[in-house]
């Protein structure tokens, strides 16, 4: 009878063991999500993504561990790894390298933890559906593009002086940031494209492309093609993102020269800009709501949940089974808003 009663008391003191080890805890609300940002050298990653990670996961009651993968994708598989090893109940995964995304995929398929991606979509073909557990929560990448391309488009109308030389076609300067990044992509293709559309010809006089979208990089490289043999007749500079902005900003200022600029995220420094001048415009990448949908799905799959249910989330029903936040132009008339 005694040894009876020992082997229910044992067993008794398991189950709730078990739910823990299997990923299940989550059903008492008790969510740990293992997340990181691909580097916390990265302006918008850092400065909006990160915090309202850590305030939001308050909010809603979730305990949330965030490292830093320091630009490197081999340093991530290992940081998943021993989250996986540890035990928490859901990934919030922002990819270093967006055409690696089936190696964390599959460890999470393994473990049996569910995914969400954020920011960095997988570019892999079938990624997505290797995994009935992965999500991704970021924008459409094109749709900044298109936004920066048209608020250039009325302003190039606006102010005929732009056209220094008066040829009628926009000489102009790019700063991309992360090759092979799907938003790097889309936003150098679309903000190009708007001025070709509205029948303008375009002549791109330099375009360089830059893996930490850094600030660093944008100052260096606008500082090199003003003093090279084409220097004088840029008419137009096109960022990414804010970051390398604020660098061609620096540059620009320091060879005293003014030009308009357009960036991507509408970062606090960035409103600042557009109210002294020195940038005509930016797209709200709206990284509060991008980080609030990460945790609202993380929390929900968790719990084996819906991962939309009780949010006003919406997937996107083309199979990338994503959650895409809008664009906002931003620009000298409304930043004030923002
Ligand atoms: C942002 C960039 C950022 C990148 C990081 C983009 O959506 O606009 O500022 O560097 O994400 O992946
Ligand atoms: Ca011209």
């Amino acid at each position: 009878m005694r040894k009876f009663f020992l082997t229910a008391l044992v067993i008794m003191m398991l189950i709730p063991l078990a739910g823990v080890f299997a990923g299940a805890a989550a059903e008492d609300g008790a969510v740990t999500i293992g997340a990181n940002i691909y580097s916390f050298q990265d302006n918008f990653m850092n400065g909006v993504i990160k915090p309202e990670l850590e305030r939001y996961a308050e909010e809603i009651g979730v305990e949330i561990d965030i490292v830093d993968s320091e630009g490197q994708q081999a340093k991530l598989n290992d940081q998943v790894d021993v989250y996986i090893t540890k035990g928490v109940d859901v990934l919030a995964i922002n990819l270093v390298d967006p055409a690696s995304a089936m190696t964390i995929i599959e460890k999470a398929k393994k473990a049996g933890i569910p995914l969400i991606l954020f920011n960095k979509e997988a570019t892999e073909a079938g990624a997505m559906a290797a995994y009935d557990k992965v999500w991704y929560v970021g924008t459409n990448s094109a749709e900044s593009g298109i936004i920066q391309g048209e608020m250039m488009v009325a302003d190039w109308k606006a102010n005929p002086d732009w056209d220094k030389n008066g040829d009628g076609v926009v000489q102009y300067v790019l700063l991309k940031g992360e090759p092979g990044h799907p938003d790097a992509e889309a936003r150098t293709i679309y903000s190009v494209k708007a001025f070709t559309d509205a029948g303008i010809a375009v002549d791109e006089l330099a375009l360089e492309a830059d893996p930490n979208w850094s600030t660093t990089h944008g100052n260096d490289k606008m500082a090199a093609w003003l003093t090279a043999s084409f220097g004088k007749d840029i008419e137009l500079v096109i960022c990414n993102n804010d970051g390398m902005a604020f660098g061609a900003i620096n540059a620009l200022k320091a060879a005293n020269v003014k030009l308009p600029l357009y960036g991507v995220d509408a970062l606090t420094q960035a409103l600042q800009h557009i109210a002294d001048g020195e940038m005509n415009g930016t797209v709200l990448n709206d990284g509060v709501n991008q980080a609030r949908a990460t945790l609202d799905l993380a929390k929900n799959a968790a719990m084996g949940k819906d991962v939309t249910a009780g949010t006003s989330w919406v997937l996107d029903t083309d199979g990338t089974k994503a959650v895409r936040v809008p664009y906002v132009a931003v620009t000298p008339d409304n930043y004030q808003d923002f």
